[in-house]
């Protein structure tokens, strides 16, 4: 796909909670499906809300992540697509102008290129850099939506466009901890694209849908229309907030709220269960269903409201067709989806796999799907770059990455 000899691809999420590794390669049947060859995690403590806190601990999760993948696949592990994370992540919106100079008038690959980059010129503190850039839609003398301008004629040439920022030193510790475990990030891409690259559907991204990437420490919100990125967010809100919510409320230790979590989070409020008491392992504790689910609906109703907001500044609050897709580790709190439904006015439902082979049981699972999605974009995206500067990619050749593969 991305015309290099590479037979095997190689995602790689350093989530707050877990790091995970999945290889991939195309359908040995000929389909050209993409098929799961290999995967592994390992827990991850040195992170917190997306961002590397402890360079040491975080290369040390990379490793078993990437040696048990190794394993599994039976492929050596040097370089992987790597998410970009942390509430340091932020999307804004920019605009490029330029004139065409050709005597025939008419764009070309470059002068797309050139718009592109006239987009990137925004000032930003000294302390950020761009890690993606998203072109929504392009002007051709005023003839607006254009969706690509390559072949057509005319003078002006314009882009709308979304460019996510980060925090360099948060980047530098990320990339300190991938070097210590001898993994090449070959791209870097935020969370929640990646995710929206192995759940939702070309429909989907078209009709316009925003999709939540519920982890450990953080929301990843990106919102899709006419098939293209309009907006990306980072909340730092996930799964280990409603943890310690429920330490605090049910005075109880952070790993038995941990397993109270997983084992009974449910927003169904069936009348049946509310009065009953709580069960972890084969302890009866005194944990009334009723004050579980009230912490719980606390916190989710608080993230959405975030959400909510984030969906009105671009003024697509209870406006898209395609509704709202959930998916991370922390989805998997039963009767999430309705809970969204009803509180976002929009329709809801949980990020399923599509068009993926080989060992799809593990993977399966919602907490996998920004790593298979960044074994996916491993295999769209253009050929790896050569370190510029120690840098695994300076910003113009990362542009130039996604720029080829957005517009591919
Ligand atoms: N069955 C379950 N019900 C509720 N929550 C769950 C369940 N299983 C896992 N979780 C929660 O999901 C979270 C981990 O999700 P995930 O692995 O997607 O996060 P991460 O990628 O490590 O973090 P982040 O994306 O914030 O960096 C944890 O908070 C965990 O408690
Ligand atoms: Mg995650």
């Amino acid at each position: 796909m991305n015309g290099s000899s590479q037979e095997h691809f190689i995602g790689l999420d350093v989530g707050t909670s877990m790091v995970r590794c999945v290889v991939g390669t195309f359908d040995p049947n000929g389909s050209n499906m993409p098929s799961i060859i290999g995967h592994g995690q390992a827990p991850n403590q040195g992170m917190r809300r997306g961002a590397v806190v402890h360079v040491d601990d975080v290369a040390e999760a990379v490793v078993k992540a990437v040696t048990e993948a190794e394993r599994i696949s039976g492929k050596a592990i040097k370089q992987a697509t790597v998410n970009v994370n942390g509430s340091h992540v932020s999307g804004l919106n920019s605009e490029g102008v330029i004139a065409i100079s050709a005597a025939n008038r008419e764009i070309s690959h470059e002068d797309r290129l050139r718009v592109e980059e006239a987009a990137t010129i925004v000032n930003l503190p000294p302390n950020r850099e761009i890690v993606q850039f998203f072109a929504k839609n392009y002007s051709l003398d005023g003839q607006r939506n254009i969706k690509d301008p390559v072949g057509m004629t005319g003078v002006r040439l314009e882009v709308d466009a979304h460019i996510v920022t980060a925090a360099s030193p948060n980047l530098r510790s990320l990339d300190m901890a991938l070097e210590k475990a001898e993994v090449f990030p070959t791209h870097h891409t935020v969370s929640g694209l990646a995710a929206a690259e192995a759940v939702l559907t070309r429909q989907q991204k078209e009709a316009g849908t925003v999709l939540l990437d519920i982890g450990a420490g953080t929301t990843n919100l990106i919102v899709f229309e006419d098939g293209e990125v309009q907006h990306v967010a980072v909340l730092p809100i996930g799964g280990q907030h409603i943890t310690n919510d429920l330490a605090i409320c049910l005075k109880t230790d952070i790993d038995v709220a941990e397993q109270v979590k997983v084992q009974h989070a449910d927003l169904h409020r069936d009348p049946k269960k509310m009065n009953a008491m709580v069960k972890v392992g084969d302890k009866a504790y005194n944990f009334r269903f009723e004050d579980i689910t009230m912490v719980i609906e606390s916190r989710v109703e608080e993230l959405l409201e975030y959400v909510e907001k984030e969906l009105h500044k671009i003024k697509r609050n209870r406006k898209l067709p395609g509704g709202v897709v959930l998916t991370g580790g922390t989805a998997k709190i039963s009767g999430i989806d309705e809970f969204t439904r009803d509180k976002l006015e929009l329709p809801a439902r949980i990020g399923k796999l599509h068009n993926i082979g080989g060992l799809v049981d593990t993977v399966e699972d919602q907490a996998f799907s920004t790593v298979v999605g960044l074994m996916l974009l491993d295999m769209l995206l253009l050929p790896a770059l050569p370190p510029v500067n120690g840098r695994s990619e300076s910003t113009k050749a990362l542009l130039s990455g996604f720029l080829g593969r957005f517009k591919s």
